[in-house]
């Protein structure tokens, strides 16, 4: 049993914000994992564990064939799933991913050792915001942010300077089961932090003339970035 997920996680992976009959026809109708994918995928399941969902898989795979971006950061590790499906489908990339909590860290290191043949990966163990400043600038082609959603836009000043001009940023889970479209009065006490923080990041990004920005309607919404100049102004200032 995990501990760190309780039955009532990822409470916005049940609130689809296309039509439930295309997210099941996206679950099921795409290639299926197959090996310590489709085990891992099964593993985190059952255990509440929320790794990205299978139509976000297909677009990683795709993405990933297709890119093949020989560096790559990510935000939220949990048991390694999204880092071992990138380093399948891009099999000269290396990998750096960052988690903080320690039992996904255990169940991570235990994967990365059993299915991580070629060394692609490396972990980090702390908060990303300690961990972010201490790695080298210009040298990622590929950033995937996967942890606190309030925390995007305090993170990503820090993960712009990381990626090299051309790069992709894709932050998931960004449409909080449709809330972000809503006003916040309307938005569960508990959830504002978030909604805050997301409107931070859609404010600073969006619209910004720095940056390629693109809202992707898939699991509980991708924001995909391209950073298209050495320094991008960012403003992120609180509402
Ligand atoms: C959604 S899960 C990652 C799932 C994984 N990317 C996948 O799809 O297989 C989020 C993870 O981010 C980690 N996390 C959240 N905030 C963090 C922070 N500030 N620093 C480091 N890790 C963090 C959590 O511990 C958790 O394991």
């Amino acid at each position: 049993m995990v501990e760190s997920y309780s039955k009532n996680a990822n409470h916005n992976m049940r609130r689809p914000v296309v039509k439930e009959e295309i997210v099941e026809m996206m679950r099921t109708r795409q290639a299926q994992n197959t090996g310590f994918l489709k085990e891992l995928e099964e593993f985190a399941r059952k255990e509440n564990i929320p790794i990205i969902p299978h139509e976000t898989t297909a677009y990683f795979r795709l993405l990933m064939q297709m890119l093949q971006p020989a560096s790559i950061l990510e935000i939220g590790t949990a048991i390694g799933y999204s880092a071992l499906l990138m380093a399948e489908n891009s099999p000269t990339s290396t990998i750096t991913t960052i988690d903080r909590n320690e039992e996904m860290i255990g169940f991570a290191k235990d994967n990365f050792t059993k299915y991580d043949t070629r060394h692609q990966i490396t972990l980090l163990e702390g908060e990303a915001m300690e961990i972010l400043p201490t790695l080298p600038d210009d040298s990622y082609d590929f950033v995937f942010m996967d942890s606190a959603k309030s925390k995007y836009i305090v993170f990503l000043p820090e993960v712009l300077k990381k990626v090299k001009v051309g790069g992709l940023i894709i932050l998931d889970d960004i449409f909080q089961g449709g809330d972000v479209a809503r006003d916040i009065l309307e938005v569960r006490r508990g959830q504002r932090t978030i909604y805050r923080g997301l409107q931070r990041l859609f404010d600073a990004t969006l619209d910004n003339p720095d940056l390629t920005a693109s809202l992707v309607s898939m699991s509980d919404g991708l924001l995909m970035l391209r950073k298209n100049v050495e320094t991008v102004h960012l403003s992120t200032e609180e509402i």
